[in-house]
């Protein structure tokens, strides 16, 4: 059997009359590198604390495969934790602070070097074992962090936002070298940030906190495709949103959005309004004359490599983002310039009418309509 199933209960903590961790269920598979993302203040150090036994629940339990850990302290659970600022004993070497947790363990002291030897190798520092902290760069001294919490082998390795003290070209570099260490130790990873890309570049599946509370978990693309939120929609990435006016029809319904009408598939929403969501990526540009669904004048051109986002008002007072790939196959295009605007009703979200009443009226990100 493959070790490391970590299983919430409906895990609750409150600090006076605030939930910092709301009733959350979560199910993290053995082996699985599993993300917790949202943003500053919404639980995830606090759910992570937790779960390595640092900070009791209010209510709620804890499970590591099957057994309840939840009134365990942190040494009796199979769990090892590394944080955001590395915590390495600055006194040590790089192989003492490795060795650190098995000299406590009692481990023999051959087995000892054996493992500090392996697990120094897995984070390529070899050569650096005799070297102190403060001789190292901030990557070297995190690999460090990560060697001391892997070689005690836990069967869940909890990562509090690890490299966020690094600079993005580090990080980046880290982030790939984190990935290929988690297929090769095959522990369970747990791992906070908030940081959308990161955790879609890093995970098998990620769980969004909002408020101390679970608004959505799943498969990058599924979170990124199929937000079923309107807070999901915007935290990840760029989401277009349209309010549009809901028409009968005899399959399925029709969203009306300024003058253009998509037929819309599956059964029709109660309200007479709704929001829909289309993400830059799914908004095509044709040029002035061509047969568009809207027709509108280009405000604004960022290019940003890969891609150039172009934002495009309509009459109505909408404005739309665009991404167009810097392909050399799609045309550049300037400002002022008027295009037809292609939108395929299969692109669009459909916010859920609960969360339209839960969202401020003002935080559409990128489209306002009259
Ligand atoms: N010991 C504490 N006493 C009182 N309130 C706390 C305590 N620890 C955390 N909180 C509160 O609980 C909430 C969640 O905090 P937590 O540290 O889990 O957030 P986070 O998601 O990790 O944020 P960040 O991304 O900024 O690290 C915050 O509102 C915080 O102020
Ligand atoms: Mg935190």
């Amino acid at each position: 059997m493959v070790n490391g199933e970590l299983v919430l209960e409906g895990l609750t903590k409150t600090y006076g009359d605030h939930a910092a961790v709301d009733r959350l269920d979560l199910r993290v598979e053995a082996g699985e590198f599993f993300s917790i993302l949202g943003p500053s203040g919404c639980g995830k150090s606090t759910t992570l604390k937790i779960v390595g036994g640092f900070v009791s629940p209010t209510s709620g339990r804890v499970f590591i495969d099957g057994n309840d850990v939840t009134c365990l302290p942190p040494n009796r659970r199979s769990v090892n934790t590394v944080f955001q600022n590395y915590a390495l004993f600055p006194f040590l070497t790089v192989r003492q602070n490795v060795a650190f947790g098995l000299r406590r363990a009692r481990v023999g002291k051959r087995e000892l070097i054996r493992r500090v030897d392996e697990v120094l190798e897995l984070v390529q520092l070899s050569t650096f074992g005799h070297r102190n902290p403060s001789e190292l760069s901030g990557g070297q001294q995190q690999r460090v962090a990560l060697a001391r919490a892997l070689v005690l082998r836990p069967d869940v390795l909890l990562l509090d936002e690890p490299l966020s003290a690094l600079d993005a070209k580090m990080r980046r570099q880290l982030q790939v070298e984190l990935k290929e260490l988690h297929r090769e130790v095959g522990t369970t990873f747990v791992y906070i940030t908030h940081d959308q890309e990161e955790a879609m570049t890093m995970s098998d599946r990620i769980a969004v906190l909002q408020n101390g509370r679970l608004e959505q978990v799943g498969a990058p693309s599924e979170v990124y495709e199929r937000p079923q939120t309107l807070f999901v929609t915007q935290f990840m990435g760029i989401s277009n949103m349209l309010h549009a006016t809901v028409l009968p029809a005899n399959a399925g319904w029709v969203a009306r959005i300024g003058d253009a009408e998509f037929a819309m598939a599956g059964s029709p929403p109660v309200s007479g309004t709704v929001q829909l969501s289309i993400r830059p990526e799914r908004v095509r540009l044709g040029g002035a004359g061509s047969a568009g669904a809207l027709s509108g004048v280009i405000v604004d051109v960022s290019y940003v490599g890969a891609a150039t986002h172009y934002r495009v008002a309509f009459e109505a007072g909408m404005t739309l983002q665009a991404a167009v790939p810097n392909d050399g196959v799609h045309s550049v295009r300037n400002i002022g310039e008027r295009v037809s605007v292609d939108l395929s009703p299969e692109d669009f979200r459909l916010i859920g009418e609960q969360q339209l009443a839960e969202a401020p009226a003002n935080d559409t990100d990128v489209v306002s309509v009259g």
